[in-house]
């Protein structure tokens, strides 16, 4: 568990099925749109599988004692750990995925011994791309029409361009 000033950022747990249903049933961007749920019952199931998932880290807002979204933290080779977010839109512009994603930034370099985090994001998610280089990450490359996630209305996959960043720890401030 990681407190910050007005966060907490801790495992899920099955009471967070409700808040989390409310950012997982209306996906922002391409990417989440195969983690949509539409039920109640979806988001229990989702929120007992994020509690058991080392990658899912759960962030409340402590002053509302309420999940306003979640940052993923990936294990891979070489000391490297891959960063992602996705926060409820109702929360957003007040600097709580910054908060968040800063702490456990300093938390997988201090605690994890991470030598290198990265992450991937679609070239048009301007609010995306600015949160990486607030966080001080390097883009280091453009990969054009990389991924797909949805098709076109005709059928055929829709492909996403994406902006890749990272940061060592030797680079930190
Ligand atoms: C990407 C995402 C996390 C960015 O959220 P965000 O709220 O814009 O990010 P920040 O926490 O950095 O907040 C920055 C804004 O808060 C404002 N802010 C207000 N109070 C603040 C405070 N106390 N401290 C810092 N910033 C503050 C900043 O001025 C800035 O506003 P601006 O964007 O109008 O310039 C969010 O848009 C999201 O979850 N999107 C959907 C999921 C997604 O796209 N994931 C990536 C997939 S590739």
């Amino acid at each position: 568990m990681i407190k910050t000033e007005r966060l907490l950022i801790r495992r899920f747990n099955e009471n967070d099925a409700n808040d989390l249903l409310e950012y997982l049933a209306k996906p922002r961007v391409d990417c989440f749109v195969p983690e949509k749920i539409t039920t109640l019952e979806e988001a229990v199931a989702e929120a007992k599988k994020r509690a058991d998932d080392d990658v899912f880290y759960a962030v409340e807002l402590v002053c509302e004692m309420k999940l306003i979204g979640n940052l993923y933290l990936q294990k891979g080779e070489y000391g490297t750990y891959d960063l992602g977010w996705n926060f409820n839109e109702k929360y957003e512009g007040k600097g709580y995925a910054y908060e968040s994603a800063k702490a456990l930034m300093d938390y997988a370099f201090d605690v994890l011994n991470a030598r290198r985090i990265v992450a991937y994001t679609a070239d048009y998610n301007m609010r995306s791309n600015k949160l990486l280089e607030k966080l001080g990450m390097r883009k280091e490359g453009h990969f054009i029409e990389t991924i797909s996630f949805v098709n076109n209305p005709d059928g055929s996959p829709k492909w996403e361009s994406a902006n890749f960043y990272a940061i060592l720890a030797k680079e930190r401030k």
